[in-house]
């Protein structure tokens, strides 16, 4: 139980959630539910989409799980209304479903660039774009979840880094832009995060010690950090904040700590 914030901080609140099965954004839907929003998640994979849905519920949560690829814009637009018909509104959207590996930039293919660009930046926009209407109806909000990869650069990441720079540009455009209808369009940049999928293909087990002793805080980040700043970021006692992609690592991007 998350005993920063109130208790039901969410209450009431609908929120959509990309890649919310697992990973990151799968910590960031079990805790809005813990704080009392319905929340909906889609992901590629319905397995994943049906142990997460499971979790939620035996937790005393109410989740709506729906297949869709964000590539996919009218998956996307079908994965929106049938949130919509499930819950009656959509309060929060959460882009996290995101592609990623390691690959020099000489070896990496073009459909292999543009693979992941396609998830996080087209994706993310599909998903602001399909969810418009609904955001406007209820002043709504965006969180983006995004990278420090491309604060300095970083070595094998050039498809990621180019392609969480896109997000960030969409969350600053999209909060200047929908600012006027109330909408709130937020980022949250996470760095080196245990236990999830993201960092298993990036961060071999022995260069975990050497990276934890350059962090300023000296220690990875876990899924918990990025759920408290999305609680904060997404609450009301945000209210006045929009455009910010907020980063939560630890101080790490700030000394460059890349094994290039
Ligand atoms: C080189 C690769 C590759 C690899 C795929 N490709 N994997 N190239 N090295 N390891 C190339 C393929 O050769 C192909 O190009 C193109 O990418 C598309 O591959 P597919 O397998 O057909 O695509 P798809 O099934 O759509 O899968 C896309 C995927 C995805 C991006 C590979 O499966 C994936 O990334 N899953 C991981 C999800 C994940 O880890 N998410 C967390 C992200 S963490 P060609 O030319 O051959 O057709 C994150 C945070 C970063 O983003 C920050 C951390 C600090």
């Amino acid at each position: 139980m998350n005993k920063i914030f109130a208790d039901n901080i969410l209450q009431g609140k609908v929120a959509f959630v990309t890649g919310g099965a697992t990973g990151i954004t799968g910590g960031v839907a079990r805790a809005f539910a813990e704080a009392g929003a319905k929340v909906a998640i889609t992901s590629r994979k319905e397995e994943n989409l049906i142990a997460q849905k499971q979790f939620i519920e035996e937790n005393g949560g109410e989740c709506f799980a729906v297949v869709a690829d964000v590539r996919d814009y009218a998956a996307v637009e079908n994965a929106i209304a049938k949130t919509v018909e499930h819950f009656g509104k959509i309060d929060i959207v959460v882009n996290g479903a995101a592609g990623n590996f390691l690959v020099k930039p000489e070896e990496l293919s073009a459909n292999g660039f543009g693979t992941v660009v396609d998830i996080d930046t087209k994706g993310t926009f599909n998903v602001c774009r399909a969810a418009f209407e609904e955001l406007k109806k209820t002043q709504g909000q965006i969180l983006n979840i995004s990278a420090t990869l491309h604060y300095l650069a970083t070595p094998m990441q050039i498809h990621v880094s180019a392609a969480k720079a896109g997000v960030d540009a969409i969350t600053r455009n999209l909060s200047v832009e929908w600012g006027r209808h109330g909408i709130r369009v937020n980022g949250i940049a996470p760095g080196p995060i245990e236990d999830t999928e993201g960092m298993k293909r990036l961060l071999p087990e022995p260069l975990k010690d050497k990276l934890k002793n350059k962090i300023p805080l000296r220690r990875m980040g876990q899924i918990k950090d990025i759920e408290d700043a999305a609680l904060f970021l997404t609450s009301d006692a945000a209210s006045y904040i929009t455009g910010v992609t907020l980063v939560v690592d630890g101080g790490q991007w700030l000394l460059g700590t890349s094994f290039g």
